[in-house]
């Protein structure tokens, strides 16, 4: 256990390893206290380190029963003898060897006690292990660090009726009961050299599903998903998922899969979303199970994409992996970035775009705005752990679809071919991922390269001037970007604006430019206006009639945008632009408007101001469009916290959640025929397909079930209540329970009562129930939050159960959270140190539901800090915990 806080580990101390392992044995007998494992690892100075240093093997927790150099034991209480030291912590030989040796090391591991969930640990009556990004070294000593790549072997041992299943990295070489004996072995070879964070081995009695994939070069892969028993029906949209990805990286990347099998395994308790193993990646199961009756349209669409992800991450990340944990976004931004593509094109790409930036903006811009803010690629950290982040895989993914645009679709893929060729196989950076990009193009990155050392959003201004007699348009751009922890002065960015200028009944017109204030002919062609300055003008010449700028088409740069379109101006877009992202942009910045008015007015003590404009705006879009999936984006509201980063300073959340509550109500008064005509229009019929243009309707007609409740909750409860009776989908049935969620009474409790028995052995189900009532904007949820965790269906130590309930009432109920006696923060920070001794990663990341304290009115950040300040001062915090507390406050 690191309970003490190390000294920060900073990128510029880099050094290159003073010993590599080339080769790794692990024998392994499973044991649910006693696991032995029995670690041989050939080691050898490395050519390129420091020559005679000290070899210092990682270690966390470990006791160690045997050791042993070039097959000498080591005896391990008299330390003296041997020149070396062993820790739970830390294994040293002050002189090792200055030739290759083997290191022989026996460890016996609790996992039935492992409650942090990395290393090796029991899931159900699974073994399972977690090694990124430092788990390896709870399993044995290990140069655990990214840029040691080994070859691994791995022998398994079990009993037959424990663990039928034995799995690790790679082929499978041999397997077989052992003789005489109620156990059995398998041994796994995996011949691609990885890091330890990749390394792997999962023993249980599991269901099984299989399938076959025959790669673009003709070979065959077996195919495994291994889910808790009787589940395996639930696992069948994984598995078609997953051959979806392994196709399609072949199609647009060229990418093959490079082994005989691909194992995937879902066990139930996770600190994340998944993990990329080689070969054999572990999943929380609420990323592969689903069925219509227990996951919704988005469990689906994220079953698809974190398979996906994953997938990718063989090419990205394994066969490429990062040099040090500063390169994170290496491997997680471009994965994430290939993901996104990968679902574009499975499904509608605008509501797709527009479903990745919510994301984005609710979870980076909130990240960037606050005590949290890092760079995509950090300079130092206290615990990594805690930079598994919205900047480094969201912002991440954004700074790699700028290069895209700024570079296009030929040089990229040129790019990325080359990045394969070049450091396929190693341990790679930032540097040398860009460096391909910059040959591919033949463009000078280095300015670009500040996405990854600055941290922050750019606010770009931009105004306008038409001048009718000149027959010009001209567009001032200027971009700033506010302080962040440690960062006082910012260089510009290299901002690409993908843009359009258009006119009503014209649609876009022809983007020209004279020779002074000019655009390239580049940029011309491509419609994206390249910022590198803090301001530039481009004057567009032929322009007779005043267009309307359409700016950061499909949001081509994570930025905020702060230009005065009137709003006349915001419904010509909505109605006429060609980019569906700023038809959908347009409206939510019409809403934002909208509700920071009423927001302030509410403060004030004043009544919300009332506009029926943006009801017509929306009758427009549900008239003018033909998806449903668009037109349910455009009829969902900024979140409460996308309407709080836009007020930025001395914000009252029950404003502007009084503010968002009124003009959900005013549309649904307003377009009350329009919403109940689709409503009833798009009612569920035929099979059940989980595909994009059934999940549109779904949600469609669940935006309008919403207003139509916000509009009128008598009316609306009626029609929940029968949507919820003969609901055939989770997507309905939730969405219903939701709309009658909202008003308090005998009837909300009844139905859900009813849901839970309905589903009670389905605890994915159950954690939907959960996260539904601690999201519930009332003064009593908190106590009901209390009494669910008191609930038998609830469990402290499994994360899925805590995020649902206490992590919904942290994240999405802003007005409970932020309660002005500080009930919620005192709640949140109690559990969170309650978990830490369990848990700390996902205390951590619970503690980080803080990151906006300081932007609250001054009554709740003084709560907010007191809270932040317990939780900092309490002694024997882990080093998880107490890294988020003392950022947090700066
Ligand atoms: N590398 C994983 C991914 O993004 C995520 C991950 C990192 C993780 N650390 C973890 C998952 C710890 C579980 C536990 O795909
Ligand atoms: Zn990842």
């Amino acid at each position: 256990m690191r309970t003490d806080i190390a000294e920060p580990v900073r990128l510029k101390d880099y050094r290159v390893p003073d010993y590599l392992i080339d080769k790794v044995d692990l024998d392994v007998k499973l044991h649910p206290s006693a696991t032995r494992v029995l670690a041989r690892l050939r080691i050898r100075p490395n050519p390129k380190g420091r020559s005679k240093a000290p070899l210092v093997l990682d270690g966390d927790d470990l006791t160690a029963t045997k050791i042993a150099l070039d097959g000498q034991l080591l005896d391990l209480h008299e330390t003296g003898a041997w020149n070396g030291s062993v820790t739970p912590d830390q294994f040293t030989l002050s002189a090792p060897p200055q030739h290759p040796f083997v290191l022989e090391i026996e460890t016996i591991i609790d996992a039935a006690a492992n409650t942090r969930l990395m290393g090796l640990y029991r899931s159900g009556s699974a073994y399972c292990t977690q090694c990124e990004a430092e788990g390896f070294r709870r399993i044995t000593y290990f140069l655990d660090r990214p840029d040691v790549l080994s070859i691994y072997t791995v022998r398994l041992e079990a009993e037959m009726s424990e663990a039928p299943l034995l799995l690790s990295n790679g082929n499978k070489i041999a397997g077989g009961e052992i003789e005489g004996t109620t156990r059995h072995f398998a041994v796994w070879h995996d011949p691609f050299p990885k890091p330890s964070y990749l390394f792997a081995l999962v023993g249980g009695d599991l269901g099984s599903i299989y399938d076959e994939f025959k790669t673009c070069s003709g070979h065959k892969v077996m195919l495994g998903i291994h889910v808790e028993h009787g589940k395996e029906p639930h696992a069948v949209y994984a598995m078609d998922a997953l051959k979806r990805a392994m196709e399609w990286d072949e199609k647009v990347y060229g990418r093959e899969y490079d082994l005989d099998v691909f194992n995937i395994v879902a066990v139930s308790d996770f600190n994340m979303g998944a993990m990329e193993n080689k070969g054999l990646n572990i999943f929380n199961d609420k990323y592969v199970l689903a069925s219509p009756a227990t996951a919704t349209d988005m469990d689906y669409a994220n079953i698809e994409a974190v398979i996906a992800h994953e997938y990718f991450h063989n090419w990205t990340g394994n066969r490429i992996t990062c040099r040090d944990w500063f390169q994170l976004c290496l491997k997680e931004g471009l994965t994430v970035f290939r993901d996104h593509a990968f679902s574009a094109d499975m499904r509608s790409d605008a509501v797709r775009r527009i479903g990745d930036v919510r994301t984005l903006r609710a979870q980076q811009f909130a990240e960037d705005a606050g005590p949290l803010a890092h760079n995509v690629r950090p300079d130092t950290y206290l615990e990594i752990n805690n930079f598994y982040t919205a900047t480094i895989y969201e912002k991440g993914a954004e700074i790699i679809r700028m290069l895209n645009v700024l570079i296009g679709d030929d040089a990229f893929r040129k790019g990325m071919d080359l990045y394969f060729d070049e450091y396929d196989g190693t341990a790679a950076t930032i540097e040398d991922f860009i460096s391909c990009f910059a040959q591919a193009s033949g463009r000078d990155l280095t300015e670009f390269s500040r996405w990854y050392h600055q941290s922050g959003t750019p606010l770009v201004s931009v105004t306008a001037t038409h001048d009718a007699k000149a027959e010009t348009f001209t567009l001032d751009f200027s971009q700033s970007c506010k302080p962040t922890p440690g960062q006082d002065k910012k260089d510009p960015f290299v901002i690409p604006v993908a843009l359009g200028l258009v006119v009503p009944g014209q649609g876009d017109i022809e983007l020209r430019t004279g020779n002074q204030d000019g655009a390239s002919a580049e940029e011309l062609s491509r419609g994206v206006i390249e910022l590198s300055a803090a301001q530039r003008r481009v004057t567009f010449h032929n322009v007779p009639n005043r267009p309307v700028p359409s700016l950061f088409r499909g949001f081509s740069a994570p930025v905020r945008l702060e230009y005065a379109a009137s709003e006349a101006d915001l419904i010509t877009l909505i109605s006429h632009d060609s980019d569906g992202f700023n038809r959908w942009q347009a409206a939510q910045v019409y809403a934002t408007r909208l509700l920071v008015r009423s927001a302030g007015q509410i403060r004030a003590g004043s009544a919300p101001h009332r506009d029926e404009d943006f009801s017509r705006a929306l009758a427009i879009v549900i008239e003018k469009s033909s998806d449903p999936a668009f037109i349910a984006q455009a009829l969902t509201l900024p979140g409460e916290a996308d309407i709080a980063r836009e007020i930025g300073e001395d914000v009252d959340p029950d404003a502007i959640h009084l503010a968002r509550e009124s003009l959900r109500e005013t549309i649904g008064r307003d377009l009350k025929d329009a919403l109940l005509a689709n409503y009833q229009q798009l009612a569920d019929s035929g099979p059940y397909s989980p595909g994009a243009v059934a999940a549109g309707g779904r949600a469609l007609r669940n935006a309008a079930l919403d207003l139509l409740t916000a509009g009128n909750k008598a009316e609306g409860a009626l029609l929940a209540a029968r949507q919820l009776e003969t609901a055939s989908t989770m997507t309905d049935e939730i969405a219903a329970l939701a709309a009658l969620t909202h008003s308090p009474g005998t009837e909300r409790e009844a139905a859900l009562d009813a849901f839970y028995h309905a589903h009670e052995g389905e605890p994915l189900v159950i954690d939907k129930w959960f996260a539904l009532q601690a999201s519930i904007p009332e003064p009593g949820t908190l106590d009901r939050v209390k009494k669910l965790m008191q609930h038998k269906a609830f469990s402290f130590n499994n994360p899925n159960r805590l995020r649902s309930l206490a992590g919904s009432f942290a994240a999405i109920n802003p007005t409970q959270f932020n309660a002005l006696d500080g009930s919620g923060y005192e709640f949140i920070a109690k559990i969170v140190l309650d978990l830490d001794a369990k848990n700390p990663q996902v205390a951590a990341r619970l503690l980080s539901a803080f990151k906006s304290w300081r932007v609250l009115e001054v009554k709740r950040r003084t709560l907010a800090e007191r809270a932040l300040r317990r939780v900092a001062s309490t002694a024997g915090l882990s080093a998880d915990v107490k890294d988020i507390a003392e950022r947090s406050l700066g």
